[in-house]
């Protein structure tokens, strides 16, 4: 028996040596490999998608440039069952949500003109929360925006400084982390982080206009904070955004239309005057969750716009809407 397993030892030395050997020769650079060109043979990989296989050579970026800004072979549309499973784990991942008690009060609809509940929707957030770097960078963004259509947006360098803060704060959490995993394998978003930033910065934070004229909205604006269109309140679906308005004292609540599981609420609301008849906040999740799973079904270009997908075992549907002659900004994005 020990001979055996001294000769199976030796088989084995011998294999490690021989291949050691062989390695030696093998490819470990770029020269002449600038393609896109897969050499299975070679130690790494000189192709553009070899960052997104962390096996470039050590001489890819000075050789041959550096990662692509936008995927290069497009990648497929998300199905209903991959949008199910991602963002199940995406909901189970969301360590910032907040498990918050909300004063329901009465059952209004849509047509119903009296105010079914006379206290606000919201009490305090728990404190922990408020000193989380995504909320405290979110808050800080809300009043930013004018909220007339018709009116330009200044976005002053302050403003931008600050919109660079909040992606910065959402980029560095798991849940965001796992979006840009899940949209770099559809082919959606840029390979690096950095690419992946200017994206969203783009989508949500870059100006266009809802008027035909001024640049004097943006995604963010219209879907978080809300607008003031033709004296009627637009978007708003931040639950954060609708506690901020309350303190302030600038948003009535006047009652829930229907309850759905993971905080998915219609309800009625005033804000500066002017009544919204019927919209949906979902309340709880962190701003991260909000903005990683608006992003993911807006990027993921669902038929007519219906983003369609379970979170365990319930349906959720979310609009959205690409704004026209600049498809790569969000004009709407919300829970049905
Ligand atoms: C997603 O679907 C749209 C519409 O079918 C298609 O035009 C687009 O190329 C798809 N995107 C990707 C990255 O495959
Ligand atoms: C949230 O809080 C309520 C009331 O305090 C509690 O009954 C419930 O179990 C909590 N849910 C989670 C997921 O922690
Ligand atoms: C809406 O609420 C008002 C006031 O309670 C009620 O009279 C009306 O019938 C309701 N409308 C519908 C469509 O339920």
């Amino acid at each position: 028996m020990w001979r055996k397993l001294f000769l199976a030892a030796c088989v084995l030395l011998a294999l490690c040596h021989f291949s050691e050997a062989r390695r030696k020769t093998r490819v470990d650079n770029c020269i002449g490999r600038c393609n896109n060109v897969v050499n299975p043979s070679a130690l790494c990989q000189c192709n553009p998608r070899c960052h997104e296989f962390s096996n470039c050579c050590r001489d890819k970026v000075s050789r041959c440039g550096p990662a692509p800004t936008q995927s290069p072979s497009p990648g497929s549309n998300a199905t209903f069952a991959e949008l199910s499973q991602f963002f199940t784990t995406l909901w189970g991942s969301d360590t910032n949500s907040v498990n918050i008690t909300v004063n329901y009060q009465g059952k209004t609809n849509s047509s119903n003109k009296a105010d079914m509940a006379p206290q606000p929707l919201f009490r305090e957030l728990p404190k922990k929360i408020c000193d989380k770097t995504t909320y405290k960078t979110f808050f800080v963004l809300l009043d930013n925006y004018n909220h007339r259509v018709g009116q330009s947006e200044d976005r002053l360098q302050v403003e931008k400084n600050e919109e660079n803060e909040f992606l910065n704060a959402i980029l560095s959490t798991t849940v965001m982390a796992k979006t840009h995993e899940f949209l770099k394998r559809k082919g959606l978003v840029p390979f690096s982080k950095n690419g992946f930033k200017n994206k969203l910065r783009e989508m949500w934070f870059n100006t266009y206009s809802r008027s035909g004229g001024t640049q004097d909205t943006s995604g963010f604006e219209h879907v978080f904070v809300g607008e003031l269109k033709h004296g009627s309140v637009s978007g708003l679906h931040s639950w954060l955004q609708f506690y901020n308005e309350e303190r302030y004292n600038r948003l009535n609540y006047m009652g829930w239309i229907y309850k759905k599981k993971h905080g998915i609420l219609g309800l009625k609301f005033k804000w500066l005057n002017k009544i919204k008849p019927i919209s949906t906040i979902q309340v709880g999740p962190s701003p991260e969750f909000d903005i990683a799973v608006l992003s993911t079904c807006f990027l993921v270009n669902p038929p007519r716009g219906n983003c369609q997908f379970k979170i365990g075992k319930d349906k959720l549907t979310i609009k959205v809407y690409k704004v026209n002659g600049s498809p790569t900004k969000i004009g709407s994005a919300f829970l049905q």
